[in-house]
């Protein structure tokens, strides 16, 4: 397992031990509290889900956002997978209702590392990875594995992937330092002032995982269009948490 994995690990099982709140249990901001309807609409819209399909979701959390697909899942009877790390599998147990969790089948482990063989061997006629690519090192493998979980004519929607390239060409920009101000409650000459995003990169020192990047946007075009899929780069909608310096990927199999 990557260091960046484990980080995740000690992370997220801390959160599951100690949010009561199941909003704030996925790590985003109380700014943005309430959002998880917004979130779920999107993603529904772009896997363009269809009643009586399978779905899985991985890094599923036990927040906002794994209710609304639960809910979704019992109204348009979907055969519903959830997958997360022990801890939060824990957690989703405690604090979701029984009832709409009786339906799903509920894995856990650390993708692709260690996962049940049984569950690796399904296939899926959609699949969401929202908000968790950034915990490994090695992007490539992840998505990989889960391209192959794809059935035919099957969806692969890797949502709000923090490319630290378009957050630089974010951060570069008057429009971008002057949100950032707003959003950090500070002066904007108080922020640096990055010439172009290559600037910000450079300058990243914090947990921001440098690996999800332009370059791994491209290579996700090139190589999987390469070896028969279509693969899209789609932009979030404005009021999305972290819309500016996100984005998304829908990988489709035919
Ligand atoms: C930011 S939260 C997102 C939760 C949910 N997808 C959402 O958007 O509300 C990231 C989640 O990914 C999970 N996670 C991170 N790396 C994982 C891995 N390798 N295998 C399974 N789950 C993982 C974490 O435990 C955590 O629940």
């Amino acid at each position: 397992m990557d260091k960046t994995q484990l980080d995740a690990l000690e992370k997220y099982s801390s959160l599951a031990k100690l949010v009561r709140d199941t909003s704030l249990s996925s790590g985003r901001k109380e700014v943005d509290k309430g959002k998880d309807e917004l979130i779920w609409e999107d993603v529904y819209k772009k896997l363009e889900c269809k009643p009586n399909g399978s779905f899985l979701d991985i890094g599923c959390g036990f927040g906002g956002v794994t209710e609304l697909c639960l809910e979704t899942a019992a109204k348009e009877n979907w055969k519903l997978t959830l997958f997360d790390i022990p801890s939060v599998i824990d957690a989703l147990h405690q604090h979701l209702d029984k009832n709409i969790l009786k339906n799903s089948n509920i894995f856990s482990g650390v993708y692709p590392t260690t996962t049940p063989t049984a569950f690796c061997e399904q296939k899926f006629d959609r699949i969401l990875l929202y908000s968790v690519i950034h915990y490994t090192d090695n992007p490539k493998q992840f998505i990989s594995k889960l391209v192959s979980q794809l059935a035919p004519q099957g969806k692969l929607l890797l949502g709000d992937l923090p490319n630290v390239d378009k957050k630089g060409r974010f951060l570069a920009s008057d429009f971008g330092r002057k949100f950032e101000a707003e959003y950090q409650q500070c002066n904007v000459d108080s922020l640096p002032h990055y010439q172009t995003h290559k600037g910000y990169v450079k300058s990243i020192t914090t947990q921001q995982n440098k690996a999800i990047n332009d370059e791994l946007i491209l290579w996700m075009h090139e190589h999987f269009r390469n070896s028969g899929y279509n693969v899209f780069t789609l932009p979030q909608p404005e009021h999305l948490p972290y819309s500016h310096t996100r984005e998304d990927i829908l990988i489709c199999k035919n």
